[in-house]
Order: structure tokens, then C-alpha cells, then sequence
């Protein structure tokens, strides 16, 4: 979520709306610019929407300029953050080596974590997405974390991310299905059972349901579809057939 001040407002105020009158509607949560955290945070208390940060660094304390701590987003409520944005790799050349610190740090501060993996354009066409997608994993989660700590992985292929280019539900399920076997083998039977993997990347109103409908995929990340008043929502009430 990206959004000018007034326009965040009107999508949350909508979302809690719609999140008041639809008890069927999925586990939702927002993740604003660091800026709008705090009062989109008191805003959203009380209520089913949840809210967490797009980005932290890893460290607790300490003389780091511009940087947001997990204990910080912890601080004023927030409940999540993202670790590993597609943007956060290829726009900031962000790797493995950051993240896991990240992921660390935010299960100590008690948030829970959506750490985002996927494979680009050419790693996919080179038939490289089952080991970017190994390797993504491998070099960041953790051998265990706290029981009473979430951590959802997100499958966002970065081609599909701000394309309109989503990827197709067979390429989606393949991948999260992949996702889930690696846990199964590296982790553990019961984390892979319990494990919830998101599929981000161009995911509208129109092509969320047939997204959704794959075994392996228990939510969607969404970027430019929370943008706009209206597409949210309805976006939100089209996953709930699925
Ligand atoms: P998109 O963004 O829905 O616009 O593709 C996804 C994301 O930024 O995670």
C-alpha cells in the first residue's frame, strides 16, 4: 500500500467498513508506508483489520538514521512486517544476508512476519524457479521460531509484480505447492501443514478467486489493487467464494 495520506484513509476507512458488515470476510491486514503506521494503527484498534510495516531493519537500538526497528513497529501496535519485498531485492539490492537478521529481530520484537520470495522473468524462463526459490528460503528461514510467532510466506513472482501480468493459478499453485514440500522436508510435517503462503503479483478482483482456488494457496498479496477506493473491497468480497 502505497497511497497518499487522504486516499490510505479512504481505503481503510472502506476496509473497516466492509470488514464490520462481512463476518465471512478473510483474515485481512494492511501495511502502509512507515509514515501512515501510527494512525492507521490506532484507526484500525479494535478492530479485524490488521496492520503492519512494509520494511524494518535489524537492529534494536542504536544510531541508524531513517531506519525503523521491528521493536518500533511493535511499539505502536503493529503486528506484521515484510521482510524480502521483490523491490526491497532489486531495487534496494537487498539479499539473503539482510533479510535473515531482519526476520530475527522482527520475531524478537514478537511481530509476525510475511517473508516474500520469487523468481524473476529470466529465472523462469532459464527453468530456475524451484532453486531461487530453494535458495530464498534456505538462506533466511529460520530453524524454529517462537510457537507463538506467524510466518507466512509470500510467492511473488517478480515478473507479475505491477505488470498486470499475474501469474496463471496452475503456475501460482505449482510454486506455493513447491514452497510447501520444502518445508515439509527441511522443517517440519507440521509447519508445512500450517504454513500459509501468499501468492502476490497482479492480483484484481477480476482473477483472485481463480488464484485462490489452488490447494496451496491460502491468501494474496496485494499492491496495486488496494490502491484505489473501491477495488479493495471488492477485491476482498471476490476472495470470499473462493
Ligand atoms: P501488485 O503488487 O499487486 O501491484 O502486482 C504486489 C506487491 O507489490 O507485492
Amino acid at each position: 500500500m502505497n497511497l497518499r495520506r487522504e486516499t490510505g484513509r479512504e481505503v481503510v476507512e472502506e476496509t473497516l467498513s466492509f470488514l464490520e458488515e462481512t463476518p465471512e470476510a478473510p483474515d485481512t491486514g494492511v501495511c502502509p508506508p512507515a509514515l501512515y503506521l501510527d494512525p492507521i494503527q490506532r484507526r484500525a484498534r479494535n478492530s479485524a483489520l490488521q496492520v503492519g510495516g512494509q520494511h524494518c531493519y535489524h537492529e534494536k537500538d542504536g544510531a541508524y538514521t531513517g531506519e525503523i526497528s521491528p521493536w518500533m513497529l511493535k511499539d505502536i501496535g503493529c503486528e506484521w512486517v515484510i521482510v524480502g519485498h521483490s523491490e526491497r531485492r532489486h531495487v534496494f539490492d537487498e539479499t539473503g544476508e539482510d533479510f535473515a537478521p531482519k526476520l530475527k529481530a522482527a520475531f524478537e520484537a514478537g511481530l509476525n512476519v510475511i517473508y516474500c520470495t520469487g523468481e524473476t522473468a529470466d529465472e523462469r524462463n532459464r527453468g530456475e524457479t524451484e532453486q531461487i526459490l530453494s535458495q530464498q528460503l534456505e538462506e533466511v528461514v529460520p530453524g524454529q521460531w517462537p510457537e507463538d510467532r506467524e510466518l507466512i510466506i509470500g510467492y511473488e513472482p517478480v515478473w507479475a509484480i505491477g505488470t498486470g501480468e499475474s501469474a496463471t493459478p496452475d503456475q501460482a499453485q505449482q510454486a506455493h505447492a513447491f514452497i510447501r514440500d520444502w518445508f515439509r522436508e527441511f522443517r517440519s510435517e507440521s509447519i508445512a501443514e500450517s504454513l500459509r503462503i501468499q501468492y502476490g503479483g497482479s492480483v484484481k478482483p477480476y482473477n483472485v478467486a481463480d488464484i485462490l482456488a489452488g490447494p496451496d494457496v491460502d491468501g494474496a498479496l496485494v499492491g496495486s489493487a488496494s490502491l484505489e477506493p473501491g477495488t479493495f473491497t471488492s477485491l476482498l468480497e471476490n476472495s470470499i467464494t473462493s
